[in-house]
């Protein structure tokens, strides 16, 4: 199989994601443009390899491989307003674009929509996959539509918000999908209505403490930043992907099952079921603050598992068992990692 120019092999993905684990990928491209990345998957499909498309790599934990994929580090850039009326902007962003980069460009217009997921880590690209989202924001509400390569149909195809299956962090491009579509374009509408007042605690708390009663996005995007700081390790100094497990949906009778045990559970109603904050589960379980196998539960917020002593892969697959283990034995709740697993 000839290989294309620019394809290179055996590449170490740890430096390519923010948890600094992981082992090397069979076959590695950059790509900045359209044509390149049918190119390379059309070569991929010749050559009986899958694809993996990579942004930033921060939500996204690698096994110790060799992973035997062509990995698309996906670089295409770039703005174009598509639609402009007196209430909103359409625009259409490229999906290797930095994720806060965008969010930052929104809110020095005064636009709102993407304000409350500011300094959230990754691409443009990576949010549907996910259903990014933080106080109460999530990109589901703000995206149009996405343009992606099919590697099933071997074309590029725009898919509409309705067709993403969208859910609590959840899409299709992570269930029945997952893996098919390479996304190059997100297609966002932000609105130039004020923002309505965020509801979530810690950040009415901090709009509170600075005496601001009808917040501009601007204020709204300073205050998840200094709350998020104050949380959150920044992964560019501690490795770490964020939020590592999923809220727990659960229905209203084990919530009550719960509460009838525990005080106070941060539990939020998600449709006719309660997300219950998966944090204060790790918490309860005692591992806040924890040191095992080389990684760190983060002090200030047990849902974030840190790298700071270059563990591996497997050293993290033992804590992550252990953590699931004793949310199961103590809640009898079933605790799933939001990062996505390569291997
Ligand atoms: N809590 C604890 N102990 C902890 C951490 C949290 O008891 O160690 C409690 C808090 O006191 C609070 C509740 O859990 O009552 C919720 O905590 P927080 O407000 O920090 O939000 P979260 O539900 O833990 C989610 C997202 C974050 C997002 C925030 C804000 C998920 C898996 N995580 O966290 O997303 O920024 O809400 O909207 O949904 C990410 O995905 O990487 C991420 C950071």
């Amino acid at each position: 199989m000839v290989k294309l120019p620019h394809i290179q092999e055996r590449v170490r993905l740890l430096p390519y994601t923010t948890m600094k684990v992981g082992g090397s990928a069979d076959y590695f491209l950059v790509v900045k443009d359209t044509e390149s990345v049918k190119e390379a998957c059309d070569w991929a499909a010749n050559a009986g390899v899958s694809v993996f498309v990579l942004g930033e790599g921060s939500n996204l934990v690698v096994s110790e491989g060799p992973i035997h994929r062509l990995v698309l580090k996906m670089e295409i850039m770039g703005f174009a307003k598509l639609h402009e009326t007196s209430t909103h902007v359409t625009w259409r962003v490229g999906a290797g674009e930095h994720w806060d980069g965008v969010v930052e460009r929104s809110v020095k217009l005064g636009l709102t929509g993407i304000e409350a997921m500011s300094m959230i880590p990754g691409t443009m690209g990576a949010a549907p996959v996910q259903n990014a989202g933080a106080y109460g924001q999530e990109i589901a509400d703000t995206m149009v539509e996405l343009e992606a390569y099919d590697l099933a149909t071997q074309q590029f195809v725009t898919l509409k918000r309705s067709e993403c299956d969208f859910g609590y962090r959840n899409s299709t491009f992570k269930t029945d999908n997952a893996g098919r579509y390479v996304i190059t374009h997100v297609t966002i509408k932000l609105s130039k209505v004020k923002p309505k007042r965020p509801t979530y605690e810690s950040l009415k708390r901090w709009l509170d403490e600075h005496k601001i009663d009808d917040p501009s996005v601007e204020q709204i995007r300073e205050g998840v930043m200094a709350v998020r700081a104050r949380i959150l390790p920044d992964p560019s100094v501690v490795p770490n992907s964020g939020s590592f497990f999923k809220s727990p949906i659960v229905s209203a009778a084990k919530l009550a099952e719960i509460e009838k045990k525990f005080d106070r559970v941060p539990s939020y109603r998600y449709g006719n079921e309660y997300k219950i904050a998966a944090g204060w589960i790790v918490e309860q379980c005692g591992f806040k603050g924890v040191e095992r196998f080389g990684l760190k539960v983060w002090d200030n917020h047990a849902l974030v598992i840190t790298n700071p002593n270059s563990a591996t892969y497997n050293d993290l697959r033992k804590l992550v068992e252990e953590i699931v283990t004793a949310a199961k034995e103590k809640f009898g709740l079933e605790l799933e990692p939001e990062p996505l697993f390569l291997s």
